[in-house]
C-alpha cells in the first residue's frame, strides 16, 4: 500500500485510540483514501444525496451577490483543494480576484488541482499549501499578501457539520484569525430537514455509502494489517435527535474480533463503531455557534429548494 510510514504511524494510533474508547469510534477524515474519494464523488451522484447538487444550485444562483461582498482583487482561501467546480465557478464569478490558496493535506490532489487553476485562470496567483486544516495553519506560510488585501476563507460542501460543537467553534476561531480583520469566511452549512430525507442522504439504495463508510475498515486490513472479518460488520445510518446530527456507524452483525497490533479488540452482535456524525443547523442554530466563536452572520444564502445555505461570516464587533 502507497501510505508513509509517518501516515501509518498516525493511522494506526488513531485506530487502536478509536477502538480503546467507549463508544468505539473511527476519525472520519480516514474515509477519504484514493478509493473513498472516489466512492465519495459516487455518493454526490446519488439520487438521495442531496448536498452537492444544493451547495452547487446555491453557487449558480447567488454568485452575483457573493461576488459583489468578496469586492475586487480579493485572496482567496479555500480549505480544501480546490478540485471541485465550486471553486471554479467561484473564481470566474469574482471580480479581478488576485490570489487562491487551497489549502490541502494530500500533495498530489493540491498539486493537480493547482497545475488545472492555473492554466483556467492565469491571472490569478495560484498559491497551494499543503497543510492539514484541521491543525494551525502556520500564519507565516500565509502572510504573502499585504495586511490591506480582503482575505476571504472559502469552507463549502458543509464539512464543518463533521465537528462537534466545541471543535466547531475552535475551528471558526481559527478561519477568522486566517482572514483578519476586515476579511470574511465563506462557509456553506447544511440545513435541518427531516429524519427519513435525512436517513436515505447517507443511507443510499445503491449501497454507496455503505461501501465508503466500510472502506475504512478495508484500509485498516490492507495497510495496518489488521485481521478483521469486512463482512462481519454493516453499514447504519442513524439520526441522533439530541444532537441534531446524522452519525454513521458500523455495526457487527455476528460476534467478531479485530486483531490489530498484537491486540484483541471484541465486538458482540450488534456492537458498533461510530464513524462520522453530519450536524445539521437551522439558519439561527448556525449565527449562535459563529457568534460563540466572534463571528457575525451578516448574510446567509440558501439554493433554491431551501435543502443548503452558506453564511457569510466577519469579525463581530468586540
Ligand atoms: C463531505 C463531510 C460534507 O458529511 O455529508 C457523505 C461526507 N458522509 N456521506 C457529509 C459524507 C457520508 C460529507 N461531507
Amino acid at each position: 500500500m502507497s501510505i508513509g510510514k509517518k501516515a501509518r504511524a498516525a493511522f494506526l494510533a488513531d485506530v487502536i485510540d478509536g477502538l480503546s474508547a467507549k463508544p468505539r469510534t473511527l476519525p472520519c477524515k480516514y474515509f477519504y483514501d484514493a478509493r473513498g474519494s472516489e466512492l465519495f464523488e459516487a455518493i454526490c451522484e446519488c439520487p438521495e444525496y442531496y448536498l452537492t447538487r444544493a451547495d452547487l444550485a446555491l453557487h449558480e444562483q447567488h454568485l452575483g451577490e457573493i461576488g459583489e461582498r468578496v469586492g475586487p482583487g480579493a485572496h482567496v482561501i479555500e480549505f480544501g483543494s480546490g478540485a471541485g467546480i465550486k471553486t471554479r465557478k467561484l473564481l470566474a464569478g469574482l471580480e479581478r480576484p488576485r490570489a487562491y490558496t487551497p489549502i490541502e493535506i494530500s500533495a498530489a490532489a493540491l498539486k493537480v488541482s493547482a497545475r488545472q487553476l492555473a492554466s483556467d485562470f492565469p491571472d490569478i496567483e495560484i498559491r497551494p499549501l499543503q497543510a492539514d486544516y484541521t491543525r494551525d495553519i502556520d500564519a507565516e506560510r500565509l502572510q504573502l499578501d499585504p495586511p490591506s488585501r480582503r482575505r476571504v476563507v472559502y469552507f463549502p460542501g458543509s464539512t464543518i457539520g463533521n465537528f462537534d460543537h466545541a471543535e466547531a467553534i475552535e475551528f471558526l476561531r481559527r478561519m477568522g484569525r486566517i482572514a483578519r480583520a476586515g476579511g470574511a469566511i465563506l462557509i456553506g452549512v447544511d440545513l435541518m430537514k427531516p429524519e427519513s430525507q435525512l436517513v436515505a442522504a447517507y443511507d443510499d439504495a445503491a449501497g454507496i455509502t455503505a461501501d465508503f463508510n466500510l472502506n475504512l475498515l478495508v484500509r485498516m486490513r490492507n495497510e495496518l494489517d489488521a485481521e478483521l472479518d469486512v463482512d462481519a460488520f454493516a453499514h447504519e445510518a442513524r439520526f441522533n435527535r439530541e444532537e441534531n446530527r446524522i452519525e454513521m456507524h458500523l455495526v457487527a452483525t455476528r460476534d467478531t474480533v479485530i486483531g490489530l497490533d498484537g491486540q484483541r479488540f471484541e465486538f458482540a452482535a450488534g456492537d458498533g463503531i461510530h464513524t462520522e456524525s453530519s450536524h445539521k443547523y437551522s439558519v439561527d442554530d448556525f449565527r449562535a455557534l459563529a457568534a460563540r466563536a466572534g463571528l457575525a452572520s451578516r448574510h446567509v444564502w440558501k439554493d433554491p429548494a431551501g435543502l443548503f445555505s452558506m453564511h457569510w461570516l466577519e469579525q463581530a464587533e468586540p
